[in-house]
């Protein structure tokens, strides 16, 4: 490819080493797109005959067609990077007029332009494998009706919700995660093609088609920025950074929540497995392995991060060591969801023990000092009247509710009958009736727009497809 101004070989050791054909190889579709779009832009441009761009474009197609039949075909010794494949298996196929291809481009715009329409597809299926996630959470939070279970807080009961409502504070960070790899894509949407190696094409490229016909919104502005940028990598990596944080923190919960200590939730034994000592044990692996992955998707955003931070404009080739975490990235999440996805699916739920768990340890305290302020009492007050009750009934070891009307009147006056329905369960989830609160009503048209929002959500998705 640029062999002309050496006067030595390489040293074997090394041209092997800097090659990138062994994790390039899998932008191939992408680049044969993206040079069949080139060849087009300079046959209007005049460099090459019509017969040619017809060679060309039979010679890409061919390629791609022996790549899918034979995938064998890949495994060329020779080949540096997937640039350089192209090329070369291109000439073998039509001759001189394969030489032509590489007319007024670099590499520089191709790898750019191969690693946008890359992560752009990844968007989209990491998408609507998002979509498919979602649904399992919030067909979770129908199945679960108006049972309830405690909120914690410091890792403390605080108060009772619906499991409805818990399920969907998940729902709610998936779609912002959504939403993010919307606008990732919406930013990387730009192409390069045109920019050449730094300074623009010496050739009178049309970029405006070349870009519409990859499916871009518009021409990348500037050449220099265009070859340079791996901003849409990073920013891509970090919204799966967040969204493993998101999945992780949920297997965390599943796991204590699936512990004996809490009980609340029996591990689906198809996604568990057991110990080669302990015969009793069920281990939450699928869970503990999630967990685990976010640590390394996290750590593929660093070493993006790190990679890019301290090099000159505009292409260097440290550049090339952004492909291996992106990669690792999407493969890890994309592997992932739908297992999380069954898991969502088959974990069972033991709702009355949920609903027993929030119906002890005086999670209603805070609705009993609502019952007070109703009554006119200052909150502050009412806090403090049922921080003493608390006390009595730790004391006596029952709930608020089963203290005496004596004991409370003992404590305060506006202690009335009516106390003891205002913190059952029912009511008390009853009166946290605000928008995104756990009212029952409330969760209801929660669930309808998250049902809403996932559906918006794939239909954005499939009109990318
Ligand atoms: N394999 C290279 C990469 O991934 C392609 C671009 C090479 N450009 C160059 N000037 N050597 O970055």
């Amino acid at each position: 490819m640029w062999s002309g101004r050496f006067r030595q070989p390489l040293d074997p050791s090394f041209e092997k080493w800097q090659r990138s054909f062994g994790f390039d190889r899998r932008l191939l579709s992408f680049e044969l797109q993206a040079s069949a779009a080139h060849a087009r832009a300079l046959s209007h441009a005049g460099v090459l005959t019509p017969d040619e761009l017809n060679q060309i474009e039979r010679g890409l197609e061919q390629i791609a067609a022996r790549a899918e039949s034979a995938p064998e075909f890949l495994d060329d010794p020779e080949a540096e990077d997937v640039h350089h494949f192209v090329e070369k298996q291109l000439v073998k196929i039509v001759g001189d007029a394969g030489f032509k291809l590489h007319s007024g481009r670099s590499r520089n715009e191709q790898i750019a332009t191969d690693l946008r329409m890359f992560v752009r597809a990844a968007c989209d299926e990491i998408s609507e494998a998002l979509a498919e996630l979602m649904s399992a959470f919030v067909n979770r939070a129908e199945q679960a009706r108006d049972s309830a279970m405690p909120a914690y807080t410091h890792t403390q009961p605080a108060e009772p919700v619906l499991v409805a409502h818990w399920l969907l504070a998940y729902v709610e960070m998936l779609l912002r995660d959504t939403e993010r790899l919307a606008d990732c894509r919406r930013r990387a949407n730009f192409c390069p093609l045109g920019s050449a190696a730094v300074a623009g094409s010496t050739l009178p490229l049309d970029r405006h088609s070349m870009a519409v016909e990859l499916g871009f919104a518009a021409p990348t502005p500037n050449s220099i920025d265009a070859t340079a940028d791996r901003d849409f990598i990073i920013e891509f990596v970090s919204a799966l950074s967040l969204l493993m944080l998101h999945l992780s923190r949920w297997t965390e919960e599943m796991l204590l929540f699936s512990s004996r200590e809490y009980g609340f939730i029996r591990l689906p034994e198809a996604y568990s497995t057991g110990s080669s000592a302990m015969p009793q044990k069920m281990n939450g692996d699928l869970l503990e392995l999630i967990r685990g992955k976010a640590g390394r998707v996290i750590g593929d955003l660093t070493a993006l991060l790190v990679i890019t931070k301290g090099i000159p404009l505009a292409y260097d080739k440290d550049l090339q060591e952004c492909q291996e975490p992106l990669f690792h990235a999407v493969d890890v999440v994309l592997s992932l969801m739908p297992l999380a996805t069954g898991w969502m699916k088959a974990a069972e739920f033991d709702l009355p023990r949920m609903r027993e768990a929030a119906q002890t340890g005086c999670l209603n305290a805070f609705a009993a000092a609502t019952y007070l302020t109703n009554k006119g009492v200052p909150f502050r007050i009412a806090h403090e009247l049922v921080g003493k009750a608390v006390c009595l009934a730790l004391q006596k070891q029952c709930e608020l509710q089963e203290l005496s009307l004596q004991e409370l009147r003992k404590l305060d006056a506006h202690f009335d009958g009516d106390f003891f329905d205002f913190v059952k369960l029912e009511n008390v989830l009853a009166i946290h009736n605000v928008p995104g609160g756990t009212a029952p009503a409330r969760v209801q048209e929660a669930i309808a727009s998250a049902r809403k929002r996932i559906a918006q959500s794939r239909e954005e998705a499939h009109a990318h497809a």
